[in-house]
């Protein structure tokens, strides 16, 4: 599930190679950080200082708003957060484009965040916890079937950064499908209905008239089946206490990582400090279309 790219293998690797990984469910780990990271001392005031200035679980700049969230905006560190996550994600997504020509050629740049919180022992809701298994869903608007894809760099000096995994889509859903109840809401197209459509145009529509995060909102049955299994992995303490196919990885500090996290199931065990990357890639952008969670769903139906 990890595969690991120095600069050689990087160097020597063929055009679809990394994004065949990440579309198979594997993990992309690069041991040197493929793009230039904020300096030490704008990462620095990272860690010390947002910690203490947090209004959610996360500090994030959002593209369609061009602001950040998560911080009060008198905050004396609101310009340097700014810099720092809007030049991070600018540079993301350069890198991404130029590792991967054709799964990230149309990509859709999300959210930018820092993480500041330990993660381990947070006690936060079970659907907001990162401690828990579970595959990404639904806190993205309407995916409609498009790939969320992330990217992380563990900006702790000193400290890895743990996850488990308990594998990808296609098994977990063959394994746990039935139980977690999402046979019941398969459409064959999966598609949205009048009603859903109008929503869309709506919440477009807001976007348009000066309310530019109205689409985080928006929903479609595949969004809804996605986040229905997202909420049963986090909710059956069975489930996240079977280890039986658990991995452990470990990203030690600077390590950068990236990962399709509606294919491949995940959580974060301990660490603190991290540089998290969000976008959507276009399902047609996929090479190996049987592997996505909406073409599995749909013959599923
Ligand atoms: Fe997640």
């Amino acid at each position: 599930m990890l595969q690991e790219f120095d600069k050689a293998r990087l160097a020597s690797a063929a055009p679809n190679e990394i994004g065949d990984a990440l579309e198979r469910g594997d993990i992309v780990k690069f041991t040197s950080c493929p793009i230039q990271l904020p300096t030490s001392e704008q990462l620095e005031v990272l860690r010390t200082e947002l910690p203490n200035q947090l209004k959610r679980k996360n500090v994030s700049y959002h593209p369609e708003a061009d602001r950040v969230t998560g911080l009060d905006d008198q905050s004396p560190i609101a310009d340097l957060v700014y810099e720092v996550l809007s030049t991070h994600r600018d540079r993301i997504t350069k890198c991404l484009q130029t590792l991967m020509p054709t799964l990230a050629r149309n990509i859709r740049p999300g959210t930018c965040s820092f993480r500041p919180l330990e993660e381990k022992g947070r006690n936060l809701k079970p659907h907001a916890s990162n401690e828990l298994v579970h595959i990404d869903a639904g806190a993205y608007g309407a995916t409609n079937g498009d790939r969320i894809l992330r990217a992380f760099v563990n900006v702790n000096p000193t400290r890895d950064r743990v996850w488990a995994s308990k594998g990808a889509f296609p098994d977990l859903f063959k394994q746990h499908g039935h139980a977690a109840g999402l046979y019941n809401d398969l459409t064959p197209t999966l598609e949205r209905g009048v009603f859903g459509k109008f929503r869309t145009s709506l919440l477009n529509g807001m976007a348009r008239i000066g309310l530019p995060l109205a689409p985080m909102l928006d929903s479609s049955p595949y969004d809804r089946v996605m986040r229905k299994f997202h909420n049963y992995m986090k909710d059956t303490p069975a489930f996240q206490q079977n280890t039986e196919t658990d991995e452990t990885f470990y990203f030690e500090p600077f390590a950068t990582w990236i990962v399709l996290t509606d294919m491949v199931s995940h959580a974060s065990l301990s660490g603190q400090h991290a540089l998290v990357y969000t976008a959507l890639v276009p399902l047609q952008d996929c090479r190996l279309q049987d592997l996505a969670p909406f073409n599995i769903l749909r013959a599923a139906a």
